[in-house]
């Protein structure tokens, strides 16, 4: 069984992954170190030296290498994957269970204000301008993250539930 999370940035997508993983004792694997490890760079460097359209299209080179091999895994995307490259038509080629971790505005704001310097798409939003930039953001977003089979609110849980619901979800 391949189990795909995806959903915002710091929507806790590589955590629950991780749980998820242990628990149903399944390998995981995160896209993003995936890519970092492949590319010997990080997503931020990346991003710096060879620009967003290099990154999307080693994003769904790797995507679709990891898909192939066609092993039982909890794969982790980042927060744009879905949304390029007709990823979601081919995540459900390979699999059923595909999750969204939907997270509301003022959430994000909450947990990315502080380690923007890491994210390489807010990193040159000002605090001031940032809600209106995740608003307009997760709007465009919204119609490939629906594409997920299930939805998983996440504000105010613990990783432990949302775990506990995906393996509800799954039983
Ligand atoms: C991105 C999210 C990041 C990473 C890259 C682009 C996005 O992943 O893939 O910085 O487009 O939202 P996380 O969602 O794991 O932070």
């Amino acid at each position: 069984m391949t189990i795909v999370l995806l959903g915002y940035m710091a929507s806790g997508k590589s955590s629950v992954s991780k749980l998820l993983g242990q628990e149903l004792k399944l390998p995981v694997i995160d896209l993003d170190i995936y890519i970092e490890k492949k590319e010997k760079l990080s997503i931020r460097e990346i991003f710096v030296s060879k620009g967003e359209i290099y990154f999307r299209m080693k994003e769904h080179q790797y995507l679709k290498e990891i898909l192939e091999t066609k092993e039982a895994t909890i794969i982790s995307l980042g927060g744009g994957t879905p949304c390029y490259a007709n990823n979601m038509k081919l995540i459900h080629e390979y699999t059923e269970h595909t999750f969204y971790l939907q997270t509301s505005i003022p959430e994000i704001i909450n947990r990315v204000k502080d380690e923007k310097s890491q994210r390489p798409l807010i990193s040159a939003i000002t605090d001031e301008d940032l809600p209106e930039f995740i608003g307009k953001h997760l709007f465009e977003r919204n119609t490939f993250y629906q594409e997920a089979t299930h939805t998983v609110f996440t504000d105010k849980k613990e990783i432990k539930e949302l775990v506990e619901e995906i393996k509800a979800i799954l039983n």
